[in-house]
């Protein structure tokens, strides 16, 4: 057992929110373990007009006040989204508020955006030097915003100069209305809001690629709706998707029926289903982001498969500690060579139509 195994093992059995402040701190203190974050070439892609040195990413919510980007760099992911951020900092809902749900290996939370705030995560952020790895930066709205489209116009605006790319999150199930920006009406209004802000006398001042997040309970015409507006509105990608407020029936954890959001395994299916419909119904003309129960090389593949350019994990980080983004990235690489790919990119949506069709238990 290395000595990262035995930390690993030791900060497993703490409450989950004690364990992940601990991890952030010892993140923050450089105390992690360093894997290479690129196994071979058949993993490098450009996707967004941006180089990933393989398709892997740590996924929004892990490093909420972007206080670790350093180390977290350094797994051997090939990116990493920070936030969700918010413009004013934000203490989240009562504790406990977040919940290990041991026997499916998942995870329910309603942490409801605690996060430093803006101005703190751009001082931290802006001691980023070059070399380090793609940055995503994730936005929201705190809780008591009365005037969501301009926050999201001001935040994307502060985050802009840092970011490689930047993430609308409008599907947290733990702040009150926000996924009502999801509707079709709603979310035209504010992406066309948000791309006029990006121009200032038809000249494009802010130009990092938006991508926006979504749900994984809308239903296939929901998603055809949000398709046909990101595809108009100029939207660089969708991120498919957010944590479920559905309890599939198999679930076993006694934790089941705790409010919040549900990730991990229990969220596979359902997520990948919606990755397919996504990846069908934008005809793959906007590059996808598949997050949801990703927890090997294979569950990654079948993302991938099913219509992710890229991919995120997060809950199973939580359960297979930092060498997870290496191994996922070797088994990668040897299934994309079995099935006689010469790149990652050319397995993208070869399932869609299976997975967008697929009968799932939940
Ligand atoms: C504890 C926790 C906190 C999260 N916080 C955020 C967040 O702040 N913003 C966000 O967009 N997604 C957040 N997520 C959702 C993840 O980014 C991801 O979409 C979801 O967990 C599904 O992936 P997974 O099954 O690999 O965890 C959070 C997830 C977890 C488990």
């Amino acid at each position: 057992m290395t000595i990262t195994d035995f930390l690993f093992e030791i900060v497993r059995k703490l409450d989950p929110e004690r364990a992940h402040l601990l991890t952030i701190q010892a993140l923050k203190l450089g105390i992690t373990p360093r894997y290479s974050n690129n196994s071979d070439g058949a993993l490098i892609s450009e996707v967004f007009g941006i180089k990933f040195q393989n398709p892997i990413g740590l996924a929004a919510g892990f490093d909420k006040s972007a206080e670790a980007f350093y180390s977290l760099d350094k797994l051997g992911c090939g990116f990493v989204e920070v936030g969700t951020l918010t413009l004013k900092p934000q203490a989240g809902n009562e504790r406990p508020r977040v919940f290990r749900l041991e026997e499916d290996q998942a995870i329910i939370n309603r942490y409801g955006f605690n996060n430093d705030g803006l101005s703190r995560a751009v001082k931290r952020l802006s001691k980023r030097v070059k070399s380090t790895g793609v940055l995503g930066i994730n936005i929201g709205i705190n809780k008591d915003s009365t005037t969501p489209i301009a926050d999201y116009e001001e935040a994307l605006r502060i985050v802009s100069p840092l970011a490689d790319y930047i993430t609308i999150n409008i599907s947290s199930p733990n702040t009150p209305g926000l996924r009502d920006l999801q509707s079709s009406e709603k979310l035209e209004k504010l992406l066309r809001s948000i791309e006029k802000s990006r121009f200032e006398n038809e000249v494009q001042i802010l130009t990092p690629p938006i991508l926006l997040k979504i749900a994984p309970d809308l239903t296939e015409k929901e998603i055809k709706e949000i398709a046909q507006i990101a595809l108009k509105t100029g939207v660089s990608g969708l991120i498919v998707s957010n944590t479920t407020v559905t309890r599939p029936s198999f679930i076993k954890g006694n934790r089941r029926s705790e409010q919040g959001g549900l990730s991990g395994p229990p969220l596979f299916e359902l997520s990948t289903k919606k990755l397919a419909q996504t990846y069908l119904a934008c005809k793959g003309k906007i590059p996808l982001i598949g997050v949801g129960g990703v927890d090997s090389a294979e569950t990654a593949y079948a993302k991938i498969r099913a219509g992710a350019n890229l991919v995120q994990l997060y809950t199973a980080l939580t359960y297979r500690g930092p060498c997870l983004f290496k191994s996922i990235n070797d088994g990668l690489n040897l299934l994309i060579k079995n099935d006689n790919f010469r790149n990652v990119q050319d397995a993208v949506g070869i399932d869609a139509k299976y997975w967008a069709d697929k009968k799932i238990l939940n």
